[in-house]
């Protein structure tokens, strides 16, 4: 919890909302990492944020996601910010910097590529983006696969050498049409260089995978 009264009602709201669903990974243990990176980055930027923008947006951005889940067309990063407003002027947060955390909110999603109009904003694409990534991101790449029931992987081609990558059928290919390109569209230089580390754990893992999946170990 913040020595913040405000941004712990968001906190708690943000909770009560995610403990509801999501066995797929997208669940309050993922916003709680993804707010500590935000202030990390910012940290290690040292960049002149408006703290309790980027924090507000963090608590929020996937409070839509249970929308998603049960109706693919529903884009979670637009319903997260519909749901979010009246939970920031419920909580009384500043009515000035509402916009702020709403636009922050709906440009996270990387599969829209709405652009970060904000500091905040980016710091947030950034900080969501890295959660994606490393062991972490694995353990939740496979737990959304099964969610989504989705194939760990294509039996006869598991790393498509000779076919067209689906990550809507099968998990392991997530990690080259979406994970190991995320580290591509980061803002910040502190997110790259934490990108950096956990993608050569994650392509270290994948070839464990590939070695296994030969009978090499
Ligand atoms: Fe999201
Ligand atoms: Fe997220």
């Amino acid at each position: 919890m913040s020595p913040d009264p405000v941004l712990d009602a968001i906190e708690a709201k943000a909770k009560a909302l995610l403990l509801q669903g999501s066995p797929s990974g997208h669940d309050f243990a993922h916003v709680r990492r993804v707010h500590a990176l935000c202030c990390r980055l910012a940290y290690m930027e040292q960049a002149p944020v408006l703290r309790p923008v980027l924090e507000a947006a963090a608590l929020l951005h996937d409070i839509g996601r249970e929308y998603e889940r049960k109706d693919p067309a529903v884009d979670h990063a637009l319903k997260s910010a519909e749901l979010a407003e009246p939970i920031l002027r419920k909580a009384g947060f500043p009515v000035q910097h509402i916009p702020q955390v709403l636009q922050a909110i709906r440009a996270h999603r990387f599969s829209t590529k709405r652009m970060p109009e904000s500091l905040e904003a980016m710091l947030l694409q950034d900080a969501d983006w890295i959660d994606a990534s490393g062991a972490l991101g694995i353990a939740t790449t496979f737990a959304y696969g099964g969610a989504h029931d989705r194939t760990l992987y294509h039996p006869d081609d598991p790393f498509a050498e000779d076919r067209a990558l689906d990550d809507g059928t099968y998990s392991l290919d997530h990690f080259y049409t979406k994970i190991l390109r995320l580290s591509d569209s980061l803002h910040t230089e502190s997110a790259k260089a934490i990108a950096r580390e956990r993608s050569a754990f994650t392509r270290g893992y994948l070839e464990q995978m590939r070695k296994e999946m030969a009978g090499e170990c």
